[in-house]
């Protein structure tokens, strides 16, 4: 076999051909589906010259091949077909194809593929290429129609219905496409529905499609739905353009959801749930994604990407407008807290790692590899700054102009900075930087008041990158505001722009202010900045910013678990009673005082340390991390129960965001109580559980504490038939385990007879949750990195895709001392030296080792 190679960004070509309009026919059958193809071609002005066609296509059987009505005797090489231009007339043609496919034996998950008797598809990035013959590229783009043949009762795909009967459906996409947006379901499911109509009138069809029996588990999403669309409506002017929207829950799926046009695919954990099977953090993700998957319908649809190093243009954009989406539904300060911890848990922890890699990737082997955090993440995160820099109301202009100039369009970020300068007058060049140049800033501050005058002088440092060892300054908004030492706010927020390597910003201060810096994690980096334990407290008590409120208990809560790791420090009054105060404040959101009660993660501490030049001990991490909890419960102890008692949701389960916050509050709550009192008052709150936040918050508590074997059996008795459900139990159990015993309950698990490893959602739930586990994935005795090669070796083969993802969990070796970087290593090497190892599992490998 020959060495995966990788693509340029540089090599950008038109396509040779533009695709007029596609008609498919699908009959469908397990092991031999037949897809017959009809392409109207004809050559591209935008590639003078007479051009080969070539044409993508892996795993087809080819069955006949015609031009215009004509048989061509063309044989297909590993990765696709050629029709030389000598055969190609230099006006319009016709091409036919039909092949062969197998979805049974598809498990990959990625074409056409089965999931428990159901067809279904999933195309991005390149699956087209495994159903049928095509230019299977987003800038090649053509209306679609496609008929259906089987004898399933529910047969669906993109656009509008055009002709059903007995064994047959037909359907047209009037809104050209890429192939990567194509979608068929084929199964016995039944909807959940309800109308909408949009702005101006035009009335949709709604569906939800799940399995018989699961249809009392699609209200929130469909309620979720019709927000969506109505915001997208309010806030970006954005109507809906189509007369069926529909939703299909699938078992098997390699990620969260997929935005076919008109045809929504969903992982079914993030459409199915009732207040019994789901928890709050499910509530808010199925919220977040039915919205996200919706908003693809404009960005991502409508105008989408040019090629794939394109893919924040789509997906940097739609998670920043879910986020702003869900802030508006919930609360913007809890959005913005929740948003940034997971920036830093995946994104910065990518950045700062052998996988970094810009927003704006100028090379891959694999594109499914690039479907990262620094993508969707980070590039939510530019898009935020840009919104700062130039105002709400030039954002606005820009996104009108971006939806009228480019609609119809396969776009570039460079068409996307280009709206921006043209709706504001403002020069882009040097913020581009953001969009090419990999690794997280560190902007290092400091302070100086001479009496009358209060200086800060910023100093930013862009550290190297793999391939990227030099970097220049990047612009960074950094919003800021000064406080009184009576607390009050002398300069409301406002935004400061570093440009320059160092810089200094002067302000007017009778009296030396309190800064606070960074309001609202105004841009993705990582401050540097010395303060003391009493200015930390008086911003949490202070700070009329909520993010920074939070972020000054959080920065204390970290000084001092760094110290108690680094010299055996012990938690003092500093810190217990600002978390006291901030706890037992009623007047502050519940929401907002749970998150204030989250320790840091071991991970995020183990990170802290290497930037600081500390080898992080993992299993110190682990035993100083619990040391702080209970003297945290110890200090808060006889306060406990009566805020237990007051947070209890009388009346029915809603899943709004005030009950959740009070959930999440309460079991905050429950958790410090249970190093108290042996898990007594978890216990009983399992018992009288009437939702799953409840029952997975108290069996958590106990896990914790080495507890709940008597409710995991519990659990597992009333859950076993359901697969979502199920996937939590063994999820529970390994990310809560003792650090000693994690590997061991890992492997028992993994011999458990529900333990369905070709099933993505169940892999991530037990492989997954052991490499979650900080102190038990990084076990000296390497066990974990072993039990986490394996069976990303035994998946590979199968589902290179999911493996290739779950890899990430190795990326951060180059932090740990010695022997651990030895051991990972060794697995390393052991799976680079695996014969026909994948493309997607080989390059993540390949990059990790360096
Ligand atoms: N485009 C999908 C999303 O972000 C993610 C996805 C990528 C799903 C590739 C499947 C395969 O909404
Ligand atoms: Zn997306």
């Amino acid at each position: 076999m020959s060495e995966p190679r990788a693509v340029h960004l540089s090599d950008y070509q038109p396509f040779t051909h533009i695709v007029r309009d596609v008609a498919l026919t699908f009959r469908l059958a397990p092991r031999a589906t037949r897809v017959s193809a009809t392409l109207r071609l004809a050559p591209n002005p935008a590639r003078p010259g007479h051009h080969d066609l070539r044409l993508d296509g892996e795993n087809l059987r080819l069955l006949s091949l015609r031009l215009d009505g004509q048989p061509l005797d063309l044989t297909p090489d590993a990765t696709g077909l050629t029709i030389p231009a000598a055969l190609l007339p230099s006006a319009p043609f016709t091409l036919h194809t039909e092949v062969e496919i197998s979805p049974e034996t598809n498990t990959a998950l990625e074409g056409l593929y089965m999931s428990r008797g159901m067809y279904c598809t999933q195309c991005e990035a390149e699956g087209f290429r495994k159903i049928t013959f095509y230019p299977d590229r987003p800038d090649v783009m053509a209306p679609f129609r496609v008929r259906i043949e089987s004898d399933l009762p529910v047969l669906l795909s993109n656009g509008n219905p055009a002709g059903q009967g007995a064994g047959w459906a037909e359907w047209v996409d009037p809104w050209p496409k890429p192939a990567y947006l194509f979608a068929l379901v084929a199964g016995d499911l039944v909807a959940h529905s309800a109308p909408f109509t949009t702005a101006s009138g035009r009335a949709v069809a709604l569906n939800i499609w799940v399995r018989p029996g699961d249809q009392d588990r699609c209200a929130y999403a469909m309620d979720s739905l019709i927000r969506s669309m109505r915001w997208d409506e309010t806030a970006y002017g954005r109507e809906y353009d189509l007369d069926v929207f529909n939703i299909v829950a699938v078992d098997d799926f390699n990620m969260g959801a997929m935005e076919n046009k008109g045809l929504n695919i969903f992982n079914s954990k993030f459409v199915l749930a009732s207040p019994e099977t789901a928890t709050d953090d499910d509530f808010a993700r199925i919220e977040a994604i039915i919205a996200h998957e919706y908003f693809h319908n404009w960005t991502g649809n409508r105008i989408t990407c040019r090629d794939w190093f394109q893919l924040c243009l789509k997906e940097g954009l739609t998670v920043f407008r879910d986020q702003q989406f869900s802030g508006d539904m919930r609360s913007h300060a809890v959005k913005r807290i929740e948003d940034v911890l997971l920036l830093r848990a995946r994104q910065f922890r990518e950045d700062g790692g052998p996988l970094a890699h810009p927003v704006r990737p100028d090379s891959y082997v694999e594109i499914n590899n690039f479907y990262t955090a620094t993508v969707y993440e980070k590039g939510a995160e530019v898009i935020g700054m840009l919104k700062r820099l130039v105002g709400d109301d030039g954002y606005a202009r820009a996104l009108d102009l971006y939806f009228t100039r480019h609609d119809g369009d396969a776009a570039t970020i460079e068409d996307w900075l280009a709206v921006f300068q043209d709706a504001t007058g403002r020069d882009l060049t040097q913020f581009k930087r953001w969009y090419t140049e990999a690794g997280t800033p560190r902007v290092k501050v400091w302070e100086d008041w001479d009496g009358e005058t209060y200086t800060l002088t910023f100093e930013q440092e862009n550290p190297p990158t793999p391939g990227q060892p030099e970097k220049g300054a990047k612009v960074i908004p950094v919003a800021l505001g000064l406080l009184n030492p009576n607390g009050d706010e002398v300069l409301p927020t406002t935004v400061l722009e570093l440009t320059e390597t160092r810089q200094s910003f002067r302000f007017p201060a009778a009296a030396r202010p309190v800064p606070s810096i960074l309001r609202g994690f105004s841009a993705p980096v990582i401050l540097d900045r010395e303060v003391s334990p009493e200015e930390r407290a008086f911003l949490l008590a202070h700070d009329t910013d909520p993010f920074n409120r939070w972020e000054a208990g959080r920065a204390l809560a970290k000084d001092l678990l760094a110290r108690m790791v680094t010299d055996g420090a012990s938690p003092g009054p500093d810190w217990l009673d600002a978390v006291a105060r901030v706890t037992f404040d009623d007047t502050l959101d519940p929401a907002f005082r749970a998150l204030a009660l989250r320790l840091p993660g071991e991970d995020d501490m183990a990170a802290t340390l290497h930037g600081a030049g500390i080898t992080p001990d993992p299993a110190r991490i682990w035993s100083e991390r619990r040391r702080m909890a209970e003297a945290l419960a110890r200090h808060l102890g006889p306060r406990l129960p009566a805020l237990i008692d007051a947070l209890a949701e009388p009346g029915p389960f809603t899943p709004d965001a005030r009950a959740a916050g009070r959930r999440a509050l309460r079991i905050a709550a429950l958790s410090l109580m249970s190093r108290l009192d042996g898990g007594r008052a978890a216990a009983t709150a399992y018992r009288a559980a009437n939702n799953m936040t409840e029952e997975v918050g108290a069996l958590v508590c106990l896990l914790e504490n080495g507890l709940g074997q008597e409710e995991l059996r519990l659990f597992e008795t009333r859950w076993s038939a359901d697969r979502n459900v199920m996937d939590k139990w063994f999820a529970l159990q390994i990310a809560h385990a003792h650090p000693d015993q994690a590997v061991a309950t890992t492997d028992r698990l993994t011999r458990h007879p529900a333990f369905d490893w070709k099933n993505p959602n169940r892999f991530r739930s037990v492989i997954g949750a052991l490499s979650a586990n900080h102190a038990g994935f990084h076990h000296a005795s390497g066990g974990g990195y072993r039990l986490v090669a394996d069976w990303l070796l035994r998946l590979d083969p199968l589902n290179p895709q999911t493996a290739a993802r779950m890899s990430t969990a190795f990326e951060t070796w180059p932090r740990y001392d010695a022997d651990r970087r030895a051991l990972v290593a060794a697995e390393l090497a052991r799976m680079a030296a695996t014969p026909g190892l994948s493309r997607d599992l080989g390059e993540m490998v390949g990059r990790m080792r360096g």
